[in-house]
């Protein structure tokens, strides 16, 4: 559908003319063609990974068949080839997220390690005993376990944003928690369990009111809305790329450079320095000073080409398609007997998580599986938004722009099966 922009390219203009020809994207992806389990395959596990369009999957296979060498080290033809699509891409990313410079890009493993990075480099120096550091109860465990981890080393207190039985943050609540203790608010942009799309520029503003600095946790947003760092003004943001149609075990960590500059490096090795003797090392410029060791090259080539393809779609055609998707599915499983949405937000993104009466999550699972229908079950890495709904699992479709309203026909035909099966 699109073929690699140039690293300079301004960043195109995503308002779409036509509506999203669906039947046409979903060729561009192997996976969808194939039958599960003698069906139809209907993809609705999005937000846990989503399906790689032919376009990614043949930058992967022409990296490693004509072009693989290691970066930043050689001066032969391919580590040049390699070392220059390398750093194109932190160039598209740096456009995709609209970031004032290219060192503001790292890359990282995944959504999960741009979090540790920031919680072990950034939070070490800024948190001590006393301080508090500000999450939500819909965070993802990415977004809680490292910050329990540095206030445990640290002597400090987690301090957590209540949320209503929509799934939506309470705002005054966060505000009246924001105090002089405060050396960081960490929120997700958009929930991976209830859906909801947070209001992350009012939460930034009220904290950078205070002087508190922001990181947010964009695993699901950036697969679905146009995201402007510089607009949001973040002090820090992350997203994987495998969620993004990217490959796994790829991610971006964005940070105000003026952060990146002042921070620790997380991890010590080759690429990250400029000198090493044995009584001193000296640490690289920006980013590399984060990007210890071989880093995975043919991951973030193949996330500049995912990048490139979202882009070439374009995120405000995406936006169109997927909401009148949610609208539609949100429509249609509320109207089955026994069955309860988790996550009624008035602004929310591409999630349907529910739980049917008398039936086990996993029992719903397994039973579409048996259709030929992907969804995930359990509590999706986040036990305390279970615990606020008062349930040990929801059932949870997620949606991207390839999806179609027949394949929520199937799911709501699914699981009238399934009420049939198991009432
Ligand atoms: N965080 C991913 C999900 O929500 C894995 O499924």
């Amino acid at each position: 559908m699109t073929t690699a922009k140039p690293a300079e390219s301004p960043r195109p203009s995503l308002t779409s003319e036509a509506p999203l020809d669906v039947q046409r994207v979903r060729r561009d992806f192997p996976i969808l063609q194939q039958q599960v389990r003698g069906r139809p395959l209907v993809y609705l596990d999005n937000a846990a990974t989503s399906q790689k369009p032919h376009q990614v999957i043949d930058t992967l296979t022409r990296y490693y068949t004509k072009e693989n060498s290691n970066i930043h080290r050689g001066v032969h033809y391919l580590s040049e080839l390699a070392t220059t699509k390398y750093e194109a891409t932190r160039s598209t990313v740096k456009r995709f997220i609209n970031a004032g410079e290219e060192r503001e890009i790292v890359f990282v493993r995944g959504t999960t390690e741009g979090l540790n990075l920031v919680a072990q480099s950034f939070g070490r120096q800024r948190v001590g005993e006393g301080d508090e550091v500000i999450i939500s109860t819909m965070e993802h465990h990415s977004n809680i376990v490292p910050w329990q981890m540095l206030c445990e080393e640290r002597g400090a207190r987690l301090r957590v944003i209540p949320i209503n039985d929509d799934g939506e943050l309470l705002l005054d609540e966060y505000e009246k928690l924001l105090s002089p203790r405060t050396k960081l608010v960490s929120v997700v942009h958009v929930s991976n369990s209830l859906g909801t799309i947070n209001p992350i520029k009012r939460i930034i503003e009220t904290a950078h009111a205070q002087g508190v600095p922001v990181a947010i946790d964009g695993a699901q947003a950036a697969p679905h809305l146009r995201l402007d760092v510089q607009d949001l003004d973040c002090d820090f943001y992350t997203f994987s790329g495998h969620k993004l149609f990217g490959p796994t075990g790829i991610g971006v960590l964005y940070g105000k450079a003026e952060h990146l500059e002042a921070m620790p490096p997380y991890q010590g090795g080759g690429d990250m320095i400029k000198s090493v003797t044995f009584e001193k090392t000296t640490y690289n410029d920006l980013p590399y000073k984060f990007e210890a060791g071989t880093p995975h090259i043919a991951g973030v080539i193949g996330l500049g080409a995912a990048i490139d393809y979202v882009e070439g779609i374009g995120l405000d055609r995406i936006g169109a398609h997927e909401s009148e998707l949610l609208r539609y599915g949100i429509e249609r499983l509320s109207a089955i007997d026994g069955l309860k949405l988790i996550g009624t937000a008035g602004h929310k993104a591409s999630i349907l998580s529910f739980v049917l009466d008398g039936v086990h999550p996993h029992d719903v699972g397994s039973i579409l599986d048996g259709e030929g229908i992907a969804i995930r079950t359990g509590h999706h890495c986040t036990q305390p938004v279970m615990e606020r709904f008062g349930i040990a699992a929801t059932a949870r479709a997620s949606l991207a722009f390839y999806n179609t309203k027949e394949e929520i026909d199937a799911l709501v035909e699914g699981i009238h099966h399934v009420s049939e099966v198991m009432g």
